[in-house]
Parts: structure tokens; sequence; C-alpha cells
């Protein structure tokens, strides 16, 4: 697929998608057609008003996809790591990796607001570092925001990376970057310590969290304390957001957590495609 049909398709999607049910407050270039992509802002004034979709997309075609299903929210999840690169976890995940794969989602979409994820090893050094990670993956991946894991302890990070202008998604409960000294994938149910992470990280700026595997009842409680988005993931229905991994959503990975829905079996499909392709060309019907 060219740039220019992702575009068209992109484009035609956006005609049927601009008056739809998605935004609380419309994408509206007619009023300012400088802005072509979903703001942080406008994300954040979500909050109360609609129940919205976030899906992860790590290329091109498939960054298309979800901004033709109208989900206008797209993550370019380090999760990358896992479900394409071929790591067992997402640690490995280097920046330049993230911004390769943020440009062509970039590329692939339209007006989707794209969310970056800040992988291991790009802010924790310090709030110099994080800053010019962030600053990287806006200005070379085409990013609108970016994510990070952490909660208090990521409070001062959060601060430098917004206090530069920049809009910060937090990411507490499991946080698989560091899933390895901690109780692993299990769901979090310390309340308090949860609560406090939160809090912390709306204070430092944040404009939207992810609460991944978080018990639901902390869960439903985070969302009403808080003035910002939570975004859920296997930590039930009461947040305001939900986002899954694309090829959890689509059966495209062999394992998903228990919490995903598969929605489709497209890696079946398509082992089952190129053995037909296979089959026709060892049986000569195939160029016919
Ligand atoms: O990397 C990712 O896909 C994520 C989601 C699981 C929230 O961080």
């Amino acid at each position: 697929m060219t740039l220019r049909q992702a575009q068209g398709y992109a484009r035609q999607a956006q005609g049927d998608r601009r008056n739809g049910v998605e935004s609380a407050r419309p994408y509206e270039p007619e009023k300012n057609p400088a802005i072509r992509r979903i703001t942080a802002g406008a994300i954040k004034r979500r909050k109360g008003k609609t129940v919205f979709p976030v899906a992860t997309a790590y290329d091109a075609p498939f960054g298309q996809f979800v901004e033709s299903a109208g989900i206008d929210v797209v993550l370019v999840g380090d999760s990358v790591g896992n479900v394409v690169l071929g790591f067992d976890e997402t640690t490995p995940v280097t920046l330049d990796n993230m911004i390769y794969h943020s440009q062509a989602v970039a590329r692939g979409t339209m007006r989707a607001h794209i969310m970056a994820d800040m992988p291991f090893g790009s802010y924790q050094v310090s709030n110099e570092d994080a800053l010019r990670s962030a600053i990287r993956l806006v200005k070379e991946g085409g990013a609108c925001s970016v994510k990070l894991e952490g909660g208090r302890d990521q409070a001062e990070r959060i601060r430098a990376i917004t206090g530069a202008g920049i809009p910060v998604v937090g990411h507490i409960g499991v946080t698989p970057q560091t899933a390895g000294l901690g109780p692993g994938f299990k769901m979090r149910t310390h309340r308090d310590r949860l609560i406090d992470d939160a809090r912390a990280v709306e204070a430092a700026g944040a404009y939207a969290i992810v609460l991944e595997v978080v018990d639901y009842e902390i869960s439903r409680e985070i969302t009403e304390l808080l003035s910002i988005p939570t975004i859920g993931i296997g930590s039930g229905p009461q947040c305001d957001s939900q986002v899954l991994v694309l090829h959890d959503i689509l059966g495209m990975y062999p394992h998903s957590p228990s919490f995903a829905k598969r929605y489709a079996e497209v890696g079946k499909l398509a082992t089952q495609a190129l053995e037909a392709y296979a089959r026709d060309v060892r049986e000569r019907t195939f160029p016919a």
C-alpha cells in the first residue's frame, strides 16, 4: 500500500467518522484547520462524557485499519517487542525502535492521536534524558504524546516532560518493563499504594493514565477520584477508556492474556491463506 492509498483510506474513514460518537469534543478542522490530529487536551476532556477505545498499532497499514475502525487514539506500545520483534519482554526495545514504529503509524494515519511508549532505559536515568527521549519521539517519531511506566517514583520525570510542553500518559499497576522486580503480571491490589501513585501521576501533569491489571474496584475508585481519564487494560469495565494490544484483538499472537478478547483469528487465517498459496504453487495451479 502506498502512502497515497493509506491517506485515501484514512480520509474516507475520517469522512465517515467525523460526526461519530468517538469524541466528546468533536474534531473540528473547520474551526481550526491547523490542528490535524486529536489533541491530548481533547482526550482529557472526554472524561465523564464518553468511553473511548484505544488500540495499539506498530506500522502504517494497521495504523490505518485502526483509524478506519473509528479508533482515534493509537498507542505505539513497547509491546512491539513481544508481538512484532520476537522478544519475550519489552525491556530490549530501544528508543530508535519506538521512533521507527511510531513514524510508520504516523504515515498510515491522518487524524488519530499517536501515543508512543517511552521504552525501558529512555527515561530512568535523569530528567534531562527523559526529556531528550520524549522530544525525539515527538520530533522524529511523529508522536502526539508519550507514555511512561511508574507512579510516584516517576512523578519528577512526568513533570520535566510536561514542563517542556509534551503531553504525558502515566502507567501504573502491572508495569511490564520492570515486571521481573515485583509480583510479575499478577493483579495489583494494594489500594493505598495505587491511589497514591495515580494521584502523583495526575499532580505531575499527566493528561491520562493507564491502569494495567489493577483490581476492578480499585480501578473504579481511581477513575472516580481523578480528573484525568483512566485507560484500563485488564482492570475492569469502569475505566474511562479501554486499551488492548492489536495482536490480541485480531488473534495474531498465540498467547493472549485472559482479560483480552480476541475478535478474530487473523493468525489462523493467514496460515490457511499461505498454505493454499503453497499448495497451488506445488500443484502448478498458480499461476494459472
Ligand atoms: O505496550 C503496550 O502495548 C502497553 C499497553 C499494554 C497498555 O503499554
